[in-house]
């Protein structure tokens, strides 16, 4: 295991021979757009109990107290831009070009698009989406719920095709991935010869596979957080430092 800026070099030029560089970002990339991780002290899950407000059989009991906290975060995170870190990660896409950079996301802020990058499997969803179980129905969502009461009596919105209760578009506790999603993220992480792991605790399963299957590939693995995950010590590279600050310095302008 490696650590430190000595390394931001090395870094560079394995990213100019890598075929294929895969970025699995979390959370932790988006912190300084200003939005909050989910563990840690000042994390999300803190204040807000998954288990009533995020998850499957939460949703089913009382759809519209679910909505109302993905709403609060749509208002958050609609008002939050893409990060230097966000930025670096497009321009290395447009560097690489075609299939040769992408972005496995667990975030559903869509501040990677935003910042311009165009490979991009969410894995968790998108909050500005909601699906319907019922018929299938996935369209876009950018309510303003919750800011007067009229808006929040309108909680939960209802499937524009089937009249059904629409489910937030992101990934609930006790619900699977979107499984082409999944079977799209394997396939690049298994094709890599670079990863980089960015802003994630990697708590979550099953998206904390993935650098297993760089790895099968002999991919290199790069960490980039502030903090220690208890995968640091099978990386190969740890750039320790905020997302915003580590990447740009491994782009190569
Ligand atoms: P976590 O909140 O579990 O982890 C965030 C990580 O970001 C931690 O390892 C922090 O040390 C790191 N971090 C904090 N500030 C950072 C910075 N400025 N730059 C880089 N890293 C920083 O978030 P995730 O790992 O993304 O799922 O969590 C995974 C999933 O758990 C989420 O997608 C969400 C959550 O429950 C669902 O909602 C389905
Ligand atoms: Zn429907």
């Amino acid at each position: 295991m490696a650590n430190g800026a000595d390394f931001f070099a090395q870094i560079r030029d394995m990213l100019a021979g890598s075929k294929r560089v895969v970025f699995l970002t979390g959370a932790g990339i988006s912190k300084e757009s200003g939005i909050p991780t989910f563990r840690g002290n000042d994390g999300l899950w803190k204040s807000y109990d998954p288990v009533k407000l995020a998850s499957l059989s939460a949703f089913l009991e009382n759809p519209s107290l679910v909505w109302e906290f993905y709403s609060y975060r749509q208002r958050l995170i609609r008002k939050c831009r893409p990060n230097p870190a966000h930025v670096a990660i497009s321009r290395i896409e447009d560097q690489k070009k075609g299939d040769g950079c992408w972005v496995l996301t667990q975030n559903v802020d869509g501040l990677h698009r935003c910042a311009g990058s165009k490979n991009i499997v969410e894995l968790h969803g998108n909050i500005f989406k909601a699906k319907c179980i019922q018929c299938g129905f996935y369209g876009d969502m950018d309510m303003d719920m919750g800011v007067d009461a009229a808006a929040a009596a309108a909680l939960p919105p209802k499937c524009p095709n089937c009249g059904s209760v629409l489910k937030p578009g992101v990934v609930l506790f006790e619900e699977a991935l979107p499984q082409k999603e999944w079977a799209k993220a394997i396939g690049i992480a298994s094709s890599c010869d670079l990863m980089l792991i960015v802003g994630t605790s990697l708590n979550v399963s099953p998206a904390n596979a993935l650098p297993f299957c760089a790895k099968d590939n002999k991919a290199v693995l790069v960490e980039v957080n502030p903090e220690e995950t208890w995968l640091s010590r099978s990386m190969d590279f740890t750039l320790k430092g905020s997302a915003a600050d580590v990447l740009p310095r491994i782009v190569t302008y």
